[in-house]
């Protein structure tokens, strides 16, 4: 199973990347943190990266193709992969293919993540996420049962992202509906979209991605 989350910023792609890799065994590949892990160790890449990540803008196709290209050549791919945040433009999504291609692999889906661009400002700006295992929180949606505590690893250090403020958020959207959102009728085209309404509650939408990506029939 190969299989890409396409949707804006705060679809919940990486929160919904995180519990696939838990009920399917995939591997998540995200660009996003591949990137800001580049920034945080002032690689050439992260040095490239990191004011265009902090207007919102994308990254070019040149820099992001590479970081996946090394990635998927390490290896430990064999269940299969989550693109979360990756392809991004159609030129990332033939590259994708080529790549694929030389690896012998297939996407088995692209689901396409159906939301409202109003909700996508406040999911983002009430994000953090925990230092310690990278469990993602919401100041509203998605609380630690003991305040301050993480669920998942007991630590007490949360950190907001530098993107995560209202004038990058409307960048970041803006650059979804030009340069990403025309992937859907890209995927379409191959057959391989598979909708799923991501306004729904966190749990529903991971139900409805493992139909999606199951189909019993
Ligand atoms: P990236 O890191 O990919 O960010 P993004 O696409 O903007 O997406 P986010 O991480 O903000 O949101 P998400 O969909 O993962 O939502 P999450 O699960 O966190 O990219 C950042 C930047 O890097 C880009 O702007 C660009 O500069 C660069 N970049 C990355 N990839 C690139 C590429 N391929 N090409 C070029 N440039 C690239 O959820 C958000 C919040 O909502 C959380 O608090 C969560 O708890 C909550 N939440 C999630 N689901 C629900 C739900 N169903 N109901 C209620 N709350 C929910
Ligand atoms: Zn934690």
């Amino acid at each position: 199973t190969n299989v890409i989350l396409l949707g804006p910023p705060g679809a919940g792609k990486g929160t919904q990347a995180r519990r696939l890799v838990e009920a399917e065994g995939l591997v998540q590949l995200s660009t996003g943190d591949m990137l800001r892990a580049a920034v945080k160790a002032g690689s050439p890449a992260g040095l490239a990266a990191k004011a265009v990540m902090e207007a919102g803008d994308l990254v070019s196709d040149e820099i992001v193709v590479a970081i996946v290209r090394e990635r998927l050549a390490s290896g430990d791919l064999a269940k299969g992969v989550i693109f979360d945040g990756f392809p991004r433009t159609v030129g990332q999504a033939q590259a994708l293919d080529v790549i694929l291609a030389e690896q012998g692999l297939t996407l088995t889906a692209a689901i396409a993540m159906d939301v409202d661009d109003a909700a996508m400002v406040a999911r983002i700006s009430g994000r953090s996420t925990c230092a310690g295992c990278g469990e993602g929180y919401h100041d509203t949606a998605k609380r630690p049962e003991t305040a301050g505590i993480c669920d998942t690893c007991g630590g007490t250090e949360f950190t907001r992202r530098a993107d995560d403020n209202a004038e990058t958020v409307a960048e970041r959207l803006k650059a979804y509906h030009a340069e990403t959102a025309p992937l859907i009728a890209y995927y379409a085209d191959k057959g391989l979209v598979r909708p799923v309404d991501a306004m729904a509650a966190i749990d529903d939408v991971t139900g409805a991605m493992i139909a999606a990506l199951n189909p019993t029939n």
